[in-house]
């Protein structure tokens, strides 16, 4: 990245006027062209507004989203340091109150510097000594438990009844909780996103049920995530234990749950996609790389903020201004995209995982699951959309990119034809 402190006249976010709304990044029917139309007028970093009047920077090039996202010292998590405090640019409907925050938030992932790094080794503790063939085997009996409770039905909802199930089922016996426990912590997370400021019951029912939950895994000596973070020095109280252990639960469903889903997405609505699958040319692996370089689960980071002013790319990010990273288009980029889609297979150069400081702990546990999921659903059941395949309803997310809904139709297990095979079965993946 060309960071370098401020010299010369360069651009500031005040003097931009029609900034491209984030949601039109994410919303369109052609994202690239939007990204496209951005990088040509800005180069890599552009200047878009979060919601109508709160203006931000979106940085475009891969390159630039790597350095800034290495650079913790300067760009930081804490929303308190935003420029725009006072100014009253969110609106009570806003749905930024939580991301721009004035007081700062004291979880994993929105810590900074020292805290950061004394919070982060126990996460990657907590993952590392999970099982992988233990994770696997847990995730299959849990996909094959969905796929009983629909499959005679001949139709469901992959999203609803499947991919977002999956996930916290999973995590909550890796966290060692009761599956209620879990499916609520999920419901309270949303909630509280969704509500903004107002959430102060939520959050208390939340800490209740997550530092219960601490206490009783260290004092049954567990081996688990929640084990593991029960007694771990790094942590200063049992809060951070719970807020840490939430923090790992909320990041790993909400983008399992979307992994999933484009995926399936994908495979159901792309002839090419599916038949190169079905053709035995590319392992379902490549299945799930393909989606995250095309159609990322998370198209936006959560905003960085500078700490002090830097010019990238001839705009000057002052002080307290927020840079979002562009997943999407730094995936896209022309200087690490080419038009020959083979040369994504066996390529993870994207950013669906981050980078830095706050890079993802669990890449290797994510795909594990996912590709448990694609793979048991795909095996069990011949589906087919039902519906439109253009017409597939996206969430209207700037952070997360999900099918809202994803009806199917299949034949009953009777009716099925003897199962053509969907992928190659010969080389079984390590799990
Ligand atoms: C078992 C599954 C997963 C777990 C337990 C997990 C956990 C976490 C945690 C705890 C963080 C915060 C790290 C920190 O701030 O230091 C994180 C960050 C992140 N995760 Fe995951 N994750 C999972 C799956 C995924 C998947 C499937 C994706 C996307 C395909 C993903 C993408 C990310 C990204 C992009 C970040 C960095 C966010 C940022 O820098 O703003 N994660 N993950």
């Amino acid at each position: 990245m060309t960071a370098s402190p401020p010299s010369g006249p360069a651009l500031r976010l005040g003097d931009t006027t029609a900034r491209t709304l984030l949601a039109e990044t994410t919303s369109a029917a052609d994202a690239n062209a939007v990204y496209e139309r951005l990088r040509t007028r800005w180069g890599s970093i552009a200047p878009v507004d979060l919601e109508p009047g709160v203006p931000a920077w979106l940085v475009l090039g891969h390159s630039a989203a790597v350095g800034m996202l290495r650079d913790d010292r300067t760009f930081i998590k804490d929303p308190s340091i935003w420029n725009g405090h006072g100014a009253g640019l969110l609106g009570p409907t806003s749905t930024l109150h939580l991301v721009l925050a004035k007081t700062p938030k004291p979880t994993l992932a929105d810590a900074d510097g020292p805290k950061h790094a004394r919070l982060r080794p126990p996460v990657d503790d907590a993952l590392e000594q999970i099982d992988e063939a233990r994770a696997g085997a847990i995730s299959r009996r849990l996909c094959g438990m969905l796929i009983d409770r629909f499959e005679d039905r001949g139709r469901a909802d992959l999203v609803a009844e499947y991919a977002a199930v999956v996930p916290f089922l999973v995590l909550s016996e890796l966290d060692g909780l009761e599956p209620t426990q879990a499916q609520r912590l999920q419901e309270i997370t949303r909630a509280i996103f969704e509500a903004g400021a107002d959430a102060r019951a939520l959050t208390d029912e939340l800490r209740e049920i997550v530092t219960g939950h601490i206490a009783y895994s260290r004092e049954r000596g567990t081996r688990d995530i929640a084990g593991v973070l029960s007694v771990h020095d790094n942590f200063e109280h049992d809060l951070e234990r719970a807020q840490t252990l939430t923090a790992i639960t909320a990041a790993a469903t909400e983008a399992l749950m979307a992994w999933i889903a484009q995926t399936l997405v994908l495979v159901l609505s792309d002839p090419r996609f599916s038949h190169r699958i079905s053709g035995g040319r590319l392992h379902i692996d490549d299945a799930l790389d393909e989606v995250l370089w095309r159609s990322t689960t998370n198209p936006n980071l959560m905003p960085r903020f500078a700490v002090r002013d830097t010019v990238i790319d001839g705009k000057l990010i002052q002080r307290g201004d927020p840079v979002v990273v562009a997943v999407h288009a730094a995936n896209h980029d022309p200087l690490v995209q080419s038009d020959d889609p083979w040369d994504t297979v066996g390529n993870r150069a994207y950013l669906s995982f981050g980078a830095g400081a706050h890079r993802c702990p669990a890449p290797r546990l994510g795909r594990v699951v996912s590709r448990i999921a694609v793979a048991e659903l795909l095996q069990r059941l011949q589906v087919t959309l039902d519906g439109d395949p253009d017409k597939v309803e996206w969430a209207t997310s700037p952070w997360m990119r999900f099918p809202a809904r994803l009806p199917v139709t299949f034949p009953s297990p009777r009716e099925q034809a003897p199962p053509r095979p969907l992928f190659p079965t010969t080389a079984p993946p390590a799990y």
